[in-house]
């Protein structure tokens, strides 16, 4: 199915309320529809309709076993979707939603059953966006939303990414500029007595530390011959044009890697930050915010990622972040995203 895609420009949600409507309408005919929220743009369909959730599959070419989030509009809708909710996933609910964190709940199996792909379980979350809230509210339905990228590439951060990848594929993009954390919600599984960080995200360890005490990381994070046990983690994902070095290192050794490559005929594009792009030399520098300043890197992570072509680069080398609040995140994006990592200490 191709369409032509609609784009509604959203400046202000009152302003712009007959926009929203439109794309409302649309995903009320079963059509998807893409957001944004304050994390990335998510591919929105009504998540009580297995056809309609079947779109989002088709559109992204992602596979059937890897099920999606459901976004609703307030916390009272949480409860409709699960058999209940645990104390400790109350606490994290009225700490951070509406907010960029998912919590796995046990499903009661109202929702459609490809968004869950067969789990007994269900993803869930409150975005803080206006425009995604304003979605929610006028179309009245819980929303099964993926990111609105293509199944393996990086998460869409602005409606261009959305259009790079999925113009003609979808019916429509809600375009409210750039999105502001820049990477994925924290997903966490709140069906154990202690709950479990599947994904890192934009609501920190420590943050829900402070919140219900202990926390657990999935195994799979940490050491990665481990099964994940989100199942889209164990997929390759966020994947630029051209293939992504890691290169954990000091100046010297970057500079080194940038050297021997330049030697072997390649071209070079280099992803860093502010610090370490003002000490190399190199033809291809693209800069993704301040090492001290770990939240802007988060925010210009996927465009960086993104605005290497391979039409103009063979290799793209990338630096290391301090694995610290959203670092944890930024890494395991960028961990993802490498097809190889140079460790100079080896
Ligand atoms: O910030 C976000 O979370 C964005 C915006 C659009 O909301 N959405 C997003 O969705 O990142 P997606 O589909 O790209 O990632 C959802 C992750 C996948 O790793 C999936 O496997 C996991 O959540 N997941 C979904 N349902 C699950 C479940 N019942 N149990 C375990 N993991 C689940
Ligand atoms: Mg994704």
């Amino acid at each position: 199915m191709t369409y032509k895609t609609k784009l509604w420009k959203i400046e202000n949600i009152t302003k712009d309320v007959l926009q929203i409507e439109a794309a409302a309408n649309l995903l009320k005919k079963l059509e998807v529809v893409a957001f944004p929220t304050e994390t990335v743009y998510g591919l929105g369909a009504d998540a009580t309709n297995e056809q309609a959730v079947a779109k989002i599959f088709q559109a992204k070419g992602r596979p059937a076993d890897n099920p999606l989030i459901v976004h609703v509009a307030n916390k009272q809708q949480i409860e409709q979707y699960v058999t209940h909710v645990p104390d400790v996933a109350k606490k994290l609910i009225h700490a951070f939603m509406p907010g960029p964190l998912t919590i796995i709940l046990p499903s009661n199996n109202t929702i459609a059953t490809n968004v869950t792909a067969g789990l007994s379980s269900i993803a869930i979350r409150i975005p803080s966006h206006p425009v995604a809230r304003q979605l929610l509210e006028v179309c009245q339905l819980p929303l099964a939303a993926p990111s609105a990228n293509k199944s393996g590439k990086p998460s869409p951060t602005s409606a261009d990414h959305v259009v790079q990848d999925l113009n003609g594929k979808i019916a429509g993009i809600l375009d409210g500029g750039t999105t502001g954390v820049g990477l994925e919600s924290t997903v966490l599984d709140c069906t154990t007595e202690i709950p479990v960080i599947l994904r890192p995200g934009g609501i920190t360890k420590q943050q829900i530390e402070q919140v219900v005490g202990m926390v657990m990381v999935d195994p799979a994070l940490v050491v990665e011959a481990d099964q994940p046990k989100a199942p889209g983690m164990k997929y390759n994902h966020y994947q630029p044009d051209a293939p992504l070095s890691l290169i954990d290192g000091d100046v010297d050794f970057f500079q080194a890697q940038i050297d021997s490559a330049i030697a072997e005929g390649l071209k070079v594009g280099i992803m860093a930050s502010t610090e370490l792009a003002s000490l190399i030399e190199a033809d291809n520098i693209k800069t993704c915010g301040s090492r001290t300043d770990l939240k802007e890197v988060a925010v210009h992570l996927y465009d960086t990622l993104r605005a290497f072509k391979k039409s103009d680069v063979d290799l793209i080398l990338c630096e290391t972040f301090e694995q610290t609040g959203v670092g944890e995140a930024i890494m395991n994006r960028l961990h993802k995203a490498a097809t190889k990592k140079v460790n100079q200490t080896l």
